[in-house]
C-alpha cells in the first residue's frame, strides 16, 4: 500500500526557489521506489511573503504547515527586505514559524566528508573525521525573551534590549532531546553556556548536571562559549555532541558548518514535542548569486533527507539520498563553492540532474 505524505513547501527568496526546485524533483523521483507518495503543498514565507501579502509568515502558511506532516524550508531573506521595520522582516517569519510549531530543537549535524577535505579552510589533519552534532535551543533565550525593544530613557536617550532567560522546563526539554541525540552517536555530549558571567547560564548548567544522573551512559562536560569557539576551530574532533542556548548555537553551527568546508552542505532538522518538524539548509538565501543557477542545492538535498529520517520516520529513502549525494561528490561533480583543483563545476540545475543519474544508477 502507498503511504501518502503531506510535505509543506516553502521556498522563500534568494536562491530558495532553485534549490527547492532540485529538491522536489528528487523527492518525486525516489518515492515510487519506498511506495511513498508525496503530495506538496507550497506556501509563502520570508521577503516573497512580504511582497505577497505585506506579512512575512502569512496565517494560511503556519496553517498549512501545521496540516502537514512535514515542512520543507528553503532560505529567506535579502538586501531588498532588510531596511524594513523588524515586524516585517523576512527573519521575523521564520522566528514566528520556529515559535509557532514550537519546534524548541534544532539538531545540526556537521560532518567532513572525505571527498570534501580539501574544500576546508583548515588543514586536513584537523578536520579529517570530523562528526559533530549541535543541539542548539530553538524557541527561547535571547531570541524571544521578554523585555525586549528599543526604548527611551527619561533623558531621552534610546536604549535596546534583549533578555537571555530559560526557564528549567526549557533547558530540560532541549537537554534531553541532547541526552538522546548523544545516546545513538558517541555517547560524549558538551554543552555550553557562559555561567562564568550569565545567571541564565548559571541554571543551564546546573539543570544539565541533574539532567546527566539520568543518562549515565553519556559523557557530560561543559564549555563556556567562547573557549568552545575556540576548540571548535583548534581541535573539532574533540566534540561529538554538543547542546547549547539559541544564540550561542547560532553562532557555534555556522563555525562547525564552516569545518566541513561549505556552509552550502549542511542540512538541520528542527523539531517540536509533537507536530511536523521544519528541514531547511543552515545557510541562508545567498542574494548574490540568486537566479543565476550557480546555488548548491546539496544542503537541501539533505535536509529533505532529514526531513525523510526525523520527521517521517523513513530511514531507507533517506539513506538511498544521502548515498547519491556522496555518489555525485565521489564522482567528481561540484558547484562552485566546494570546488577544488581537478574537479568538474556543475550548475544547481546540473547537480539535480546529476543527483537524479545516481539514484537511477542505485535502482
Ligand atoms: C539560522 C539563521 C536565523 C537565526 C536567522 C535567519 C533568523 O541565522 O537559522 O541560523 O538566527 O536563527
Ligand atoms: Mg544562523
Amino acid at each position: 500500500m502507498t503511504q501518502d505524505y503531506r510535505i509543506t513547501l516553502l521556498p522563500g527568496d534568494g536562491i530558495g526557489p532553485e534549490i527547492m526546485a532540485v529538491t522536489v524533483d528528487i523527492l518525486n523521483a525516489i518515492a515510487p521506489r519506498y511506495n511513498l507518495h508525496f503530495t506538496f503543498q507550497e506556501a509563502l514565507i520570508g521577503g516573497a511573503a512580504i511582497d505577497a501579502v505585506g506579512n512575512p509568515l502569512p496565517t494560511e502558511t503556519l496553517e498549512t504547515c501545521r496540516k502537514s506532516d512535514a515542512v520543507l524550508l528553503a532560505a529567506i531573506g535579502g538586501y531588498k527586505w532588510d531596511s524594513l521595520p523588524r515586524e516585517l522582516r523576512p527573519e521575523t517569519g521564520l522566528l514566528g514559524l520556529r515559535a509557532g510549531l514550537e519546534l524548541f530543537a534544532n539538531l545540526r549535524p556537521a560532518q567532513i566528508l572525505p571527498q570534501l577535505i580539501d574544500a576546508s579552510s583548515l588543514k586536513r589533519e584537523v578536520v579529517e573525521g570530523v562528526d559533530i552534532m549541535v543541539v542548539r535551543e530553538l524557541t527561547g533565550g535571547i531570541y524571544f525573551g521578554q523585555p525586549k525593544g528599543i526604548f527611551t530613557t527619561e533623558a531621552g536617550e534610546k536604549r535596546g534590549v534583549n533578555t537571555m532567560a530559560y526557564r528549567e522546563s526549557e533547558i530540560d526539554r532541549i537537554g534531553r532531546v541532547a541526552f538522546e541525540t548523544a545516546q545513538k552517536r558517541d555517547r560524549r555530549l558538551c554543552s555550553v553556556d557562559k555561567a562564568n558571567v550569565l545567571e541564565v547560564s548559571q541554571l543551564w548548567r546546573d539543570r544539565m548536571i541533574a539532567l546527566s544522573a539520568e543518562y549515565p551512559d553519556v559523557e557530560l562536560t561543559h564549555l563556556y562559549v567562547d573557549n568552545a569557539a575556540m576548540q571548535l576551530v583548534r581541535s573539532p574532533k574533540q566534540f561529538d555532541t554538543i547542546v547549547t542556548g539559541n544564540l550561542f548555537g547560532d553562532i557555534l553551527s555556522d563555525i562547525a558548518a564552516m569545518l566541513t568546508g561549505s556552509i552550502g552542505m549542511l542540512p538541520s532538522a528542527s523539531l517540536g514535542a509533537s507536530g511536523p518538524g521544519v528541514f531547511e539548509p543552515v545557510h541562508g538565501s545567498a542574494p548574490d548569486i540568486a537566479g543565476q543557477d550557480k546555488a548548491n542545492p546539496l544542503a537541501q538535498v539533505l535536509s529533505a533527507a532529514m526531513l525523510l529520517r526525523y520527521g517521517l520516520n523513513q530511514p531507507d529513502p533517506a539513506s538511498q539520498i544521502e548515498a547519491a549525494v556522496l555518489q555525485v561528490l565521489e564522482a567528481g561533480y561540484r558547484t562552485t563553492d566546494i570546488q577544488s583543483p581537478g574537479t568538474t563545476v556543475l550548475g544547481c540545475q546540473a547537480m539535480g540532474q546529476a543527483l537524479l543519474n545516481a539514484l537511477d544508477a542505485a535502482a
